[in-house]
């Protein structure tokens, strides 16, 4: 809290137009566990890598399926933390002002969301969107139901598609090798060129193309930010970097902001 400069502080305040790039960091203190985190349980034997791949799906869609349907019930069950919430404050009141804090997050989760920011791309989709794989046809499912996280739920049967009764239901996630809705990610693109300001929040920088996103404030010379208890791949990209939870240090960086 108290090892935010006030050059850095100065830079939040004078910022009209804040482009942030989160990931799975920021929802780390909402009890979100990050990809490259061990996995509790049964999910222990698997990496993300293995399980969020088009590959993994085609032949296990069962395993795939219920890893994401545990980890959307995980999802629901957890609240927005400080980080969340104090940038969904920050762009209000930006709004107010006629500036803009615009949000763009590599989480399939929705806590930006549910804590009342607007999100502009969620560059990796949603877990809760689901989707053919055959035909796309999006569909919607009722909330998982898994009560607790200790112990594993039963696996559970991908649903087959009502509409072209062919394919089998896939959650609405970028998995490894997919490509990017382009659409998002040009406007994403588009917002970090028009920002004064970018913060990269939470995100190890390892896979692209969202991080090379912070290279588009680069060429430009905007101020770069980085808040992350860890040194990332980005890090040697920032201006300053801020060694800290997002939960701590982005109330601190805002504080008196709203
Ligand atoms: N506050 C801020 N940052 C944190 C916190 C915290 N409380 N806890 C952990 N971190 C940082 C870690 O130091 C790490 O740099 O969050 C980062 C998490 O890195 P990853 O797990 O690699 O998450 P992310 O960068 O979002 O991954 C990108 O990879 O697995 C795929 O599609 C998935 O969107 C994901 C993408
Ligand atoms: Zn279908």
């Amino acid at each position: 809290l108290h090892d935010i400069t006030e050059d850095i502080r100065a830079l939040a305040h004078r910022a009209r137009h804040v482009a942030v790039l989160s990931g799975a960091g920021i929802s780390a203190e909402s009890g979100v566990p990050t990809f490259r985190e061990v996995q509790a349980g049964l999910w222990e034997r698997f990496s993300a890598e293995d399980l969020a791949t088009a590959e993994a799906f085609a032949c296990n869609p069962d395993l795939v399926w219920t890893w994401y349907r545990w980890r959307q019930a995980l999802i629901q069950q957890v609240q927005p933390n400080p980080g969340h919430l104090s940038l969904a404050a920050w762009q209000r009141a930006l709004n107010r002002r006629g500036g803009s804090v615009t949000i763009v997050t590599q989480n399939v989760d929705d806590l930006h969301e549910r804590a009342g920011a607007e999100v502009l791309a969620h560059l990796h989709g949603s877990i809760s969107a689901y989707r053919c794989v055959d035909c796309g046809e999006p569909h919607e499912l009722p909330r998982p139901d898994y009560d607790g996280f200790q112990s594993p739920p039963e696996p559970d049967p991908t649903p087959p598609c009502e509409h072209c009764e062919n394919g089998l239901l896939r959650p609405g996630v970028v998995w490894f090798g997919e490509m990017l809705p382009v659409e998002a990610f040009e406007a994403a693109a588009e917002a970090i060129r028009r920002a004064d300001l970018v913060l990269v929040v939470g995100t190890s920088g390892i896979v692209q193309p969202a991080a090379s996103l912070p290279l588009l404030a680069l060429e430009r010379g905007t101020p770069l930010v980085e808040v992350n208890p860890e040194e990332t791949e980005l890090s040697e990209l920032m201006d300053y970097c801020v060694r800290g939870t997002s939960g701590q240090i982005l109330p601190a960086l805002t504080s008196g902001l709203s």
